[in-house]
């Protein structure tokens, strides 16, 4: 059904204060994310931190239903943590490597993906190597194919990249993984929120995403899921008391679930906003968000492409809600902080965030639009036109 866009509005307060193209940034809070942050708070100033917590406590155990849910997984393989960077650590160091042991990545990899990828292999002697792109810019398949060997530990990609609307090939991906018996961690960041995501038909062994971007979470939010079958053949980083129980003087026993990878202290309020918004989001459906996000999105990109020395970066043939250009005129942070005056929200992504990918495409700073299902056909249309009077 198509999403109720005068309704989607109403239940975001800023709607028609500001014109907001940066959710792949931070996306607006509807009011009900608002609503259950805020209420945890007055409960924990009325009653206490940890009281709040107990009182809250079923509601707590729902946001690992709703998230399951949203990724078609099992309660059990789901951890809460703060953001998607700790989700997608806690995954990564739980892996064991040897010298020698191949990670295989993409071109558009996120900077701190690849930076523990590169503190791992000096520390353990695996090696990191990019499988090539194709010909639209996506991770070619088939050459992932022909790269796979018994020394492949890891394949770690990102499903869209920080820097455009590049939607990568994830279920491809997975089904290499799976017939190869492959490790296969997903950075699902930018794509959970904005598409259907259903870990069984994508076959990732572990999954990391962040609360405050598509989904429109409050920040300081993020989660990790691990398929069961994994579980017992990864040694999170570090543990507590959350993690593990201390049984004996020598001896703790790890959780069997994927709570092993949280921590005990937690933002309780930002995790009641975060299963709001996931149930949000649900109730809205994420097959028909991400056909409105992509329309308007689409739109942008057609009307970008007509102004005189804009240049549109998204590759891909596959793409989503996010928009990267360039002017030739005009530096990106430029272009941010003038639109910014106007009270046009957009980011300006550099290229140490997809250094692989920026040097080899030689991108400069790239302006980076992205729309949600709550914009409009009217606020594209305002925003190609301010961009189109100040280059
Ligand atoms: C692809 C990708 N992965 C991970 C992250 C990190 O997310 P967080 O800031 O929630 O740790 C980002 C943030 O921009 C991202 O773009």
């Amino acid at each position: 059904m198509p999403i109720d866009i005068a309704q989607a509005r109403r239940d975001t307060p800023a709607a028609d204060k500001i014109l907001h193209f940066n959710n792949a940034g931070a996306a607006l809070m509807p009011a009900p994310v608002l609503a259950a942050k805020l209420r945890h708070l007055q409960l924990e100033a009325d009653t206490g931190g940890y009281e709040a917590a107990a009182a809250a406590d079923d509601q707590i155990e729902a946001i690992y239903d709703s998230i399951a849910l949203l990724l078609n997984a099992d309660r059990a393989e789901i951890a809460l943590v703060e953001n998607a960077t700790v989700a997608w650590d806690m995954a990564f160091y739980s892996v064991g490597f040897a010298p020698g042991d191949r990670i295989l990545t993409a071109e558009a990899e996120y900077a701190s993906n690849y930076i523990a990828f590169l503190q791992v292999a000096r520390r353990t002697g695996a090696v990191i190597e990019i499988v090539p792109s194709d010909a639209a810019g996506a991770l070619d398949v088939e050459a992932l194919e022909r790269m796979i060997d018994p020394r492949v530990k890891l394949i770690a990609i990102t499903h869209v990249p920080g820097n455009g609307g590049l939607v990568n090939p994830a279920a491809e991906v997975g089904r290499v993984a799976r017939a190869h018996g492959i490790l296969y961690l997903l950075d699902a960041c930018q794509s959970v929120g904005q598409m259907p995501i259903d870990v069984a038909a994508i076959g990732c062994d572990m999954l990391s995403a962040t609360g405050r971007k598509y989904l429109r979470g409050p920040r300081g939010t993020g989660f990790l899921y691990v398929r069961r079958g994994v579980l017992d053949r990864l040694e999170p980083p570090f543990l507590d008391l959350q993690a593990a129980t201390w049984v004996a003087p020598d001896c703790y026993e790890m959780r069997p679930d994927a709570r092993r990878f949280e921590n005990w202290e937690r933002n309780v309020a930002a995790l009641l906003g975060l299963g709001a918004a996931v149930d949000y989001a649900l109730g809205w459906g994420l097959a028909d968000i991400e056909a409105r996000v992509t329309t308007l999105a689409d739109e942008l990109r057609r009307l970008l492409a007509e102004i005189p020395g804009a240049i549109v970066r998204d590759r891909g043939r596959r793409r989503c809600g996010i928009v990267s250009f360039t002017a030739e005129q005009k530096p990106a942070r430029e272009l941010v902080t003038a639109l910014r005056q106007q009270r046009i929200n957009c980011h300006a992504s550099g290229p140490d965030s997809t250094l692989l990918d920026a040097t080899a495409r030689r991108l400069p700073d790239l302006v980076r639009a992205s729309v949600h299902y709550y914009n409009t056909d009217a606020e594209v249309a305002r925003f190609a036109a301010a961009v189109a009077a100040l280059v």
